[in-house]
């Protein structure tokens, strides 16, 4: 996988987990190609922090699997970027540096542009479509397989819920309202292009960088929801959240295909089990979560105003058409087949 070069930090860390346990498959001993092994601790590399529901989830996960196999198996969860931004802690899990990592719909897009079918705007009605179709064999089965050239499996996700806008500047409630403010996106084409429909200016940047450069006025604003606006701080920098729900965004569970083939079948198949299990626990726990970071947010002054749906949807609407006609037919298919799961 070509990719950027590590950033110090994410190269520090992994050269620390190669000094210190080398192997993610450390209780069974390296084994050949083809082999199974005993068992292992698995490393997952995560870009939020220990009181975001992606970790509350993931901790339960490696609980249980660790649980159904007797001990054999454990997941080792890294929070905050430890193991590098989402880019980075990507191409460990490519290259076999780490086993797992989750990482946001966006980063996908960049390996296979059939991906960017899930990051537009509006693709999916709530998240209760969403999870259906990401779920759905018959419509992602191809898609989650397609970067074994990478050593990469996709198993599925949780989601993001609607990002929204928010600003240091004000409320943002017409697209005029976002005219010369400099919003971060996440490192994706078709995410630039929808902020700068939306009438502001796109500026890429690694969800870690974004704190400072909120604090620092480099950016005016950001779009995310409102559990990260909080868990990640940028209330206290951007203190006006309009809800444009521009789009419901996806993170992957994406693992190192030949650390996952080397499981014995048995322990593969509670891995998957308590996987499934992980995904409905974190769609039952995002509600609950989303209403808390309101709550906080208020209490730390915030304010959330409404917006003008219909003006956004319009500056909006063109987007879909534009990036699927640059895609393959298979991504057409994928929309279409998402569009038809809408109730
Ligand atoms: C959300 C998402 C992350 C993503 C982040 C971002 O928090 O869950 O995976 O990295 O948004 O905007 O970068």
């Amino acid at each position: 996988m070509t990719g950027k070069p590590l950033s110090l930090a994410a190269a520090c860390s992994a050269l620390l987990l190669v000094l210190t346990g080398c192997s993610s498959i450390g209780n069974g001993g390296e084994r050949g190609a083809g082999e199974h092994a005993r068992g292992g601790t698995l490393r997952l590399a995560l870009n939020q922090s220990e009181d975001h529901p992606s970790f509350i989830a993931l901790e339960h996960f490696g609980e249980r699997v660790s649980e159904r196999t007797g001990g054999r198996w454990n997941v080792d969860v890294y929070p905050n970027e430890n193991l590098g931004d989402q880019q980075e802690s990507l191409q460990l899990t490519s290259d076999g540096t780490i086993d797992l990592a989750i990482v946001s719909g966006t980063q996908l897009e960049n390996l296979n542009r059939d991906f960017v079918v899930f990051n537009l705007p509006h693709v999916f009605d709530s998240v209760e479509h969403q999870m259906r179709v990401i779920t759905d064999p018959g419509v992602v089965g191809e898609l989650y397989s397609s970067l074994e050239s990478e050593n990469l499996t996709v198993l599925g996700g949780f989601t993001q819920g609607a990002r929204s806008v928010y600003s240091s500047r004000g409320p943002v409630r017409t697209p005029a309202d976002l005219a010369g403010q400099k919003i971060r996106v996440q490192e994706s084409q078709v995410h630039s292009d929808m902020l700068d429909v939306m009438g502001g200016s796109a500026t890429p940047m690694a969800y870690g960088e974004v704190y400072t450069a909120l604090q620092s006025g480099v950016l005016d604003g950001a779009e995310n929801n409102e559990v990260s606006y909080v868990t990640q701080k940028h209330d206290e920098v951007a203190a006006h959240f309009s809800r444009t729900e521009h789009v419901v965004g996806l993170d992957y569970l994406v693992a190192n295909t030949d650390r996952l083939a080397r499981m014995e079948p048995g322990d593969r198949t509670a891995f998957n089990e308590e996987w499934a299990a992980t995904m409905r626990e974190f769609t039952a726990l995002w509600n609950q979560a989303t209403e808390q970071a309101i709550a906080e947010a208020r209490s730390n002054g915030v304010q959330f105003h409404e917006v003008d749906h219909a003006a956004f949807r319009k500056a909006l609407a063109p987007l879909t058409e534009r990036t699927l006609s640059s895609t393959s037919g298979s991504a057409r298919t994928l929309y279409e087949k998402t569009r038809a799961a809408a109730r």
